[in-house]
């Protein structure tokens, strides 16, 4: 979704603001632009497409404000990108989110001309309406309270030695930095400058000024002691290394952490099962990727610990909520912390009295201050918009909460370490080849089908996901056994189906499965620790019990990465997808 990004005394800001978008690309965007003040001048840029090797031809300036820019209301124009500006030109405004009752704001507008055809233009030209009755900070208080929806703005004038930005919705973070206090989208961009951060909260208006941040509630009109928080990841952990792309050194990452978690996760995972136990009931939460890892952990609580939980995927939430009480337990995972849909589904289940933890990735995002709890993934910036280690990271942390339910976290952490040794011999060499290899040969394909049985098919669904993400080609996940109710129709010739069979109860099944896939003319690409006479390609991978689904997925994410390269696509930043889903 669209990255805010602002300095107030940079000796170079328009190069530290291009710096600072260029660390927010991940999270999707088709536009972009930069305002700074020059000579007591604002002064404006604005481009269509990505800023890959791009300058900025802007004064350096000290002071300004960027946006990259994710079209929801207009095509993708010069035009349309951010920032906005009134109609004096000394006013620009950025904007995440969507103005719902813009339409109706926009007809008392008469007489300001409006060059663009977004919902965040009418921002600027509705403060440049109030400035005359107060100042810059009261106009954009006014403003800000008549807009509807889930937003996020930052405004910047030129005549003001200070920055306001106000949230309802969308995520801001205030970077403290004495002499120089910024703010941005996300945590993770302002590393490089600084790692002490303000959030802004819900409903919260702040005047950023260079060495001094002052808060505001919109609601109750009253001041906000802001609270410094400290972020401990390292500026180099966001950075791509010696990879081509973030993806490939998220997914080689996995191993590290998956024997990290196993270590240090004792005690937290102890307290969630006690949690879990205390309930009446269990619900997860999640979006995407972290949906399937909540479905995985469904799994893992029946198959290990005897234990109903009951996942829904965000946004369907609403509609399960009524069966919520006080005795409720809601686990919420992502990665982002960030994610809309989720963020609504605590905030319902909170209103039920609900208890919930945060399964979350980013420290200090959204959902882990909204949650009663959180149990941080601990897999450091993910940047690739199609996740990898958080999903794993997740899966981890299911998996040992669930031997903790039966007393044997032991047997979690035995499985887990085992599972990490399995995915580095995923990234031999020799390994890589054959699954580049195949690549090759199925790159062509219009449809590829993923099999999975048991806990192997919520691995069947994110291996589909992170094909058809990155690679456009359309992927299906399918529980082997659905196969003749529907799917089996679109088998033909040649259609690549991959098999997960690892050597446990659903092997006769799915190897069954696949016979008859390939009766139909499928290939059939068997992922297991043996080969089968049905397979037309093998992929070895040795089993580790419960976390077999873990280097089922890592090989899934693989192909998906060398598909896409394949066909010439950045894997970082898929078509239309972004990072974290922060508009409804
Ligand atoms: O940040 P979250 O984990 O809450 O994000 C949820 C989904 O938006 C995310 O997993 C999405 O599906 C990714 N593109 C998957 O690769």
């Amino acid at each position: 979704m669209c990255g805010i990004f602002g300095v107030t005394n940079d000796p170079d800001a328009a190069q530290t603001i291009l710096a600072g978008l260029k660390r927010l690309e991940y999270r999707g965007y088709d536009s972009w632009g930069i305002a700074v003040k020059d000579h007591l001048r604002l002064k404006l840029e604005k481009h269509v497409g990505k800023i890959s090797l791009s300058r900025t031809h802007l004064p350096s300036s000290h002071f300004g404000v960027g946006h990259t820019r994710w079209a929801t209301h207009g095509g993708v124009t010069q035009a349309n990108s951010h920032p906005h500006l009134d109609c004096s030109g000394k006013l620009a405004i950025v904007h995440n989110g969507i103005v719902d009752n813009w339409a109706t704001l926009k007809k008392e507008l008469k007489g300001h001309h409006l060059s663009s055809q977004t919902d965040s233009e009418i921002i600027a030209h509705l403060i440049e309406r109030e400035l005359p009755k107060g100042d810059l900070l009261s106009a954009c208080q006014k403003t800000f309270k008549r807009l509807q929806g889930l937003n996020a703005i930052i405004v910047f004038h030129q005549d003001y030695p200070y920055l306001v930005a106000a949230k309802s919705g969308s995520p801001l973070v205030i970077g403290v930095n004495p002499g120089n206090h910024l703010i941005s989208s996300d945590t993770a961009s302002l590393l490089p400058l600084t790692n002490k951060v303000i959030y802004l909260e819900d409903n919260q208006i702040a005047q950023i000024f260079p060495d001094l941040v002052k808060i505001m509630s919109l609601t109750k009109q009253s001041p906000i002691k802001p609270r410094i928080n400290i972020i401990n990841w390292q500026a180099k952990q966001a950075d791509k290394g010696k990879f081509a792309h973030f993806m490939l050194k998220e997914i080689y990452e996995q191993s590290q952490i998956i024997d990290l978690l196993a270590r240090s996760k004792l005690y937290e995972t102890e307290q969630l099962a006690k949690r879990i136990t205390q309930a009446d009931q269990v619900f997860t939460v999640a979006c995407g990727t972290a949906f399937y890892a909540a479905l995985a952990g469904q799994y893992f609580f029946s198959r290990i610990a005897k234990r109903q939980i009951i996942p829904a995927i965000g946004s369907e939430f609403y509609y399960h909520a009524d069966f919520l009480n006080k005795k409720s337990l809601l686990i919420a995972l992502s990665q982002s912390g960030e994610t809309i849909d989720t963020v609504q589904s605590i905030q319902h289940a909170q209103k039920a009295g609900c208890r919930v933890i945060g399964l979350v990735n980013v420290p200090g995002s959204t959902i882990s201050r909204l949650s009663n709890q959180t149990l941080l993934l601990e897999a450091g910036p993910e940047k690739a918009v199609a996740s990898t280690k958080a999903f794993l990271a997740k899966l981890a942390i299911l998996l040992l909460t669930a031997h903790q339910l039966r007393h044997q976290p032991q047997v979690g952490q035995d499985e887990l370490h085992q599972a990490a040794r399995v995915v580095r011999r995923v990234l031999h060499p020799d390994h890589l080849s054959r699954i580049r290899a195949l690549s090759r040969k199925i790159v062509s394909a219009g449809n590829i089908f993923v099999l999975g049985k048991g806990q192997s098919y919520p691995a069947a669904l994110e291996i589909a996901l992170k094909i058809k993400e990155i690679s456009y080609i359309h992927a299906e996940g399918v529980p082997s056994g659905e196969l003749k109710h529907g799917p089996i129709a679109l088998i033909q010739k040649g259609t690549p189906c991959l098999v997960l069979a690892p050597d446990d109860e659903t092997y006769a099944d799915i190897i069954s499965s696949a016979l008859e896939v390939k009766a139909r003319g499928a290939y059939v690409i068997g992922l297991s620790p043996r080969n089968n006479p049905v397979f037309d390609y093998w992929l070895a991978v040795p089993d580790c019990s419960h976390a077999s689904i873990i280097p089922h997925v890592v090989v899934g994410q693989l192909l998906a990465y060398y598909l896409a390269v394949k066909k010439g696509f950045d894997p970082d930043m898929p078509r239309n997808l972004a990072k974290s889903v922060t508009v409804k």
